[in-house]
This record gives structure tokens, C-alpha cells and sequence, in this order.
């Protein structure tokens, strides 16, 4: 391998930069080319690649959001665009690309390895949806804004006695609901894995007001139902008027935490590690604090596991 590229697609998560500094810095350190292509794999389309530097990832490590942009390309999946990709790289001599995205990135990295082109999938994305690593890159953050505002919350709900609904992202996977609502002692985690009792949900709720709760916290994915519709069953239920908080894409934004910036470091450097040991289509990963590079082939089949315990942990502590 002498000259890779790097790109980030899907949506954005913060620890993308850091994860483009490494890889950069990483090829650099092992004296190989490295290209930037802007807005993946539209960019890779519209020949957008530039060389990168070493100053060309400088202060970005801070930074959300991802210096290299983003986009969902249509074009991409046909086999024609598939094709184009794979020429344009090898036109410009580049014989490896690592795609930092989610689980539609590595689909693409997966077709391009299947064209001659190898390469390495990094996870990122807020969601932690990808198995075969514990942790995605940007999810750390993306829970503790979520803990930061139902803190927030918490402080007004107390005052008031009353009940709040905060609607997470999340639309396959309730991992940032159960880690930001087991963090932020939640009374209710729902969550599109594990079906669930409204009922049940507003008996509880009525009970814990009744017996001096002064406050009540429901965290629900977006994947598993909406705040407001939520709020709806609830008043009709037992009487209580939930205030709904829908956080959105706040929770892709700002500063990475350390963990993701570590985790973005340690994966990007990875990565390049593996292009030049010759293999590809791979996803890397850190499963128990071990690197791990796992077949995409696998990676986007099969279905990431809910972590039960964490979530009946959450039950028994939320009374
Ligand atoms: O990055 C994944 C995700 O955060 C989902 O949880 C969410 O539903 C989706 O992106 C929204 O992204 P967009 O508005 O960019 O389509």
C-alpha cells in the first residue's frame, strides 16, 4: 500500500475529526500518501480528493462534526457508481480507503473491496448500532449530552413535581436510551428492543408520585415510539401531563469527549495498521478494550446484541 484515502459518510458523530487525524497522521508516520475526500463517496464520485498533510489535520481533534463533510450518496449504491469509485481511486493511484460511518458506509467499502480496492470500516456514528465493537465513535458524547440535559431538566421538574419525557435518538438501536437513562437515573427506558406496557408505564409513575417521588424521568429512542405520543397515553392513563423534550441533533454536535477521541485515535491508527498488513474489508472495532477487525461482510449481517443486564440493572435501580 502506498497511497489510501480516507473518507466520512452517513451521518456525522463527533470523534469523526480525530478518527481522519489519525489516519492521517498514522499513513504519514508509515510513510504512505494520504488523500481527504470531501463529502464521501459523492466526493470519492465527483473526484474531490485532496492530499492531506500533517498540518492539514492539525486542531481539529476537538472538533465535532467532520472537516472531511458528509453526505448520503444514492449514486453510490448502483454497481455503475460502484464501478466509478473504484476507478477514480486506482486513476490516482490510491490502493486502500478507510470509511469512517455507519452501517450504509461499510455496505460501500465492502462493494469497492470487491472491486480491487482495499479497504477498513471505522464505526462512526452516535447510535453504538454496529456489533462486533462495544463502542461506536461518538456515542460517548452524544450520552453525555443527553445526561447533561436530563440533569437539566431534572432541576425544573423537581421544583415543579412534575414528569418529563426525553425523546433520544436512536431509530434501530436503544443504546444511547439505556446508557444516558441508567446514567441519569431514569424511571422508564424504553427502547425499540424490548416491547413495553404503557400502562404499566403510567401506573408506575402515578404509584411513585403517590409515595413522594418528586419527580419522573421516561427516556425513550425514537425507535421505540415518540415523546409526544408518549405524553398522550400517559394523561389519559392516570391524569399526568408529561413535558416532552425532544433533543434531535443536538446529540451529534460539540466537543468530542476524551473516550471518543481516544477510541477515534486508537481505531484511525488501526486501520492503517491493517492496510499495509495487506488485509481489507474489514470493520475495526474494541471489544473489551482489545482492537479487533472483523469481515464488513459480517458486521452488516448480523444485528447488534441489546445489553439486557444493563437495562433490568436500570429496572432495579429506578424504583
Ligand atoms: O446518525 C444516526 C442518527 O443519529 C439516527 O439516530 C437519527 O435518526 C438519524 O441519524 C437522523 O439523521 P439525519 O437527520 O441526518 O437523517
Amino acid at each position: 500500500v502506498k497511497s489510501i484515502a480516507v473518507l466520512t459518510s452517513g451521518g456525522d458523530s463527533q470523534g469523526m475529526n480525530a478518527a481522519v487525524r489519525a489516519v492521517v497522521r498514522s499513513a504519514i508516520f508509515h510513510g504512505i500518501d494520504v488523500y481527504g475526500v470531501q463529502r464521501g463517496y459523492q466526493g470519492l464520485l465527483n473526484n474531490d480528493l485532496r492530499p492531506m498533510d500533517l498540518r492539514s489535520v492539525g486542531d481539529i481533534i476537538q472538533r465535532g462534526g467532520t472537516v472531511l463533510q458528509t453526505a448520503r450518496c444514492k449514486e453510490f449504491m448502483t454497481a455503475e457508481g460502484q464501478q466509478r469509485g473504484a476507478e477514480i481511486l486506482r486513476e490516482r493511484g490510491i490502493d486502500g480507503l478507510v470509511v469512517i460511518g455507519g452501517d450504509g458506509s461499510y455496505q460501500g467499502a465492502n462493494k469497492l473491496s470487491k472491486l480491487g480496492i482495499k479497504t477498513m470500516g471505522l464505526p462512526g456514528t452516535i447510535d453504538n448500532d454496529i456489533p462486533f465493537t462495544d463502542f461506536t465513535i461518538g456515542f460517548d458524547t452524544a450520552v453525555s449530552i443527553v445526561v447533561d440535559a436530563i440533569n437539566k431538566l431534572r432541576d425544573t421538574m423537581t421544583s415543579h413535581e412534575r414528569s418529563s419525557i426525553v425523546e433520544v435518538m436512536g431509530r434501530h438501536c436503544g443504546d444511547i436510551a439505556l446508557y444516558a437513562g441508567l446514567a441519569s437515573g431514569a424511571e422508564t427506558i424504553l427502547v425499540p428492543e424490548v416491547p413495553f406496557d404503557l400502562t404499566e408505564v403510567s401506573n408506575r409513575m402515578a404509584d411513585n408520585f403517590r409515595a413522594g417521588k418528586r419527580h419522573s424521568i421516561i427516556v425513550v429512542a425514537e425507535g421505540a415510539a415518540k415523546g409526544d405520543d408518549i405524553a398522550e397515553a400517559i394523561t389519559k392513563s392516570n391524569g399526568i401531563e408529561p413535558r416532552v423534550t425532544v433533543l434531535g441533533h443536538i446529540q451529534r454536535g460539540g466537543t468530542p469527549t476524551h473516550n471518543d477521541r481516544i477510541l477515534a485515535s486508537r481505531l484511525g491508527d488501526f486501520a492503517v495498521r491493517k492496510l499495509i498488513e495487506g488485509d481489507s474489508a474489514k470493520s475495526c472495532g474494541i471489544i473489551k478494550g482489545e482492537l479487533v477487525a472483523t469481515d464488513i461482510d459480517l458486521v452488516v449481517s448480523t444485528k447488534k446484541s441489546f445489553n439486557m443486564d444493563l437495562y433490568e440493572l436500570a429496572l432495579r435501580l429506578s424504583q
